[in-house]
């Protein structure tokens, strides 16, 4: 199973021993019988394989983990009820009282809320390195650096070779959430970074009808992540969750093309508009960090695309989001169908507007996932936004 399109399919499941069931059943069990007392002793003690109780692991959990470990290329994965859930696990369980993180920005902002009130609380020290550097901002108490590969919503990127080569020459743990890029485009473990975490609602769900997260990376440190997000926090995914993303993840890869296909037709065609001031898409030439996006990202560049209008004011995005009429107006992404939203007002409203400046995000900025549906006709839909709205 060399190819991504067999993984995708295959990894993790087969099928089921009992009745033959090609579709991993759902297991809708809190308790699972272990025989006897030897047998449920070994289990408890770690030395036997087998299940023990719902919030620590379900069969149809389980083949969802070992699918993202394969896909990823990690010894393991755990999966939680959701992205931040993950988040908040991998925090919990690998740092603690005076540890420093690190992290390079922008981050989804609920990720960056999560760790500066975790760390207000829980005594850990989280700064932003970004406009410094990992190297000039790096602490004796520095043991964690978080990064998005890919960030929202101006869609910058960070070389993860570097940032693993400075973090691991120091000691440091690095973790990758890879939400927007999944494995398909980029694997960060391949590129030396620690530990990989998603938000499994958007592309690895695929549909908009699941939340979850799952992290994966060496099952030391997995193990350490379950125990606390698992066993103490209780933040566990439900079997029928795990069945929504088993079978969303089966058409990750197909649908990876056809986002990036869309997302690089859509770049292309707002870049030759004057209402346009600039477009973000890592796969156009004139993005900053081209050379970066074709070394890092491999068979495409993603299906997010960022730009801002001429008319960069509140009123001239609403007239453009308003008239769309494929694209729905949402903050999520990753979905079979195309979204739109306005960061100023909705995902960017509670930062501040010096952190919005950093991250690029003005009035004027629309933000596109783009969907599964055929390019020409996405094109189609924001040629006539445009249109109607004047701009
Ligand atoms: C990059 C990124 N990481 C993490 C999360 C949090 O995931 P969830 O909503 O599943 O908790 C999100 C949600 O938008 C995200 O975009």
């Amino acid at each position: 199973m060399t190819h991504i399109r067999t993984r995708a399919v295959h990894a993790g499941q087969q099928p089921d021993a009992a009745s033959g069931a090609i579709a991993t059943p759902i297991t809708q069990s809190t308790a699972f019988a272990y025989g006897s007392l030897e047998r449920g002793a070994a289990i408890f003690a770690g030395e036997a394989e087998g299940f023990r109780y719902g919030r620590y692991g379900n069969p149809t959990v389980a083949a969802l983990e070992a699918k993202m470990a394969n896909l990823e290329g990690a010894e393991a994965a755990v999966a939680f009820a959701s992205g931040t859930a993950a988040t908040a696990a991998v925090v919990l369980s690998l740092l603690a009282p005076g540890d420093e993180l690190l992290f390079l920005g922008p981050l989804y902002g609920g990720t960056e809320g999560l760790l500066r009130s975790m760390g207000e609380r829980w005594g850990l020290r989280v700064t932003d390195a970004t406009m410094i550097g990992l190297e000039a901002a790096w602490s004796p108490a520095t043991r964690m650096v978080w990064v998005e590969p890919l960030t929202n919503p101006s869609l910058r990127l960070h070389d993860l070779e570097a940032v693993a080569q400075i973090a691991s020459a120091r000691g440091a743990i690095t973790v990758a959430d890879n939400t927007f890029c999944t494995p398909c485009l980029v694997r960060p473990l391949a590129h030396g970074i620690d530990l990989v975490v998603h938000s499994m609602t958007k592309y690895l769900g695929g549909h908009g009808d699941a939340t979850g997260g799952v992290v994966a990376g060496d099952a030391a440190r997995i193990a350490q992540v379950r125990k606390t997000g698992l066993g103490h926090i209780g933040a566990s995914l439900a079997a029928q969750e795990s069945f929504l993303f088993l079978r969303g993840i089966k058409t990750l890869p197909l649908r990876m093309e056809a986002h990036c296909d869309g997302a690089l037709a859509v770049a292309q065609f707002l870049e030759h508009q004057s209402a346009v001031r600039s477009v973000f898409y890592p796969g156009l030439a004139s993005h900053p960090q081209h050379t970066l996006a074709k070394r890092q990202m491999q068979g495409g560049f993603g299906g997010m695309v960022t730009f801002e209008l001429a008319r960069a004011e509140r009123a001239a995005a609403a007239d453009v989001l308003d008239a769309l009429q494929l694209f729905a107006q949402a903050v999520s992404l990753g979905d079979v169908d195309s979204l739109a939203c306005h960061p100023a007002s909705t995902t960017h409203s509670f930062v501040s507007p010096e952190v919005r400046a950093i991250a690029g995000v003005g009035e004027g900025m629309i933000r596109l996932s783009v969907g599964i549906e055929h390019p020409d006709d996405l094109v189609a839909d924001l040629a006539q936004a445009l249109a109607r709205a004047g701009n």
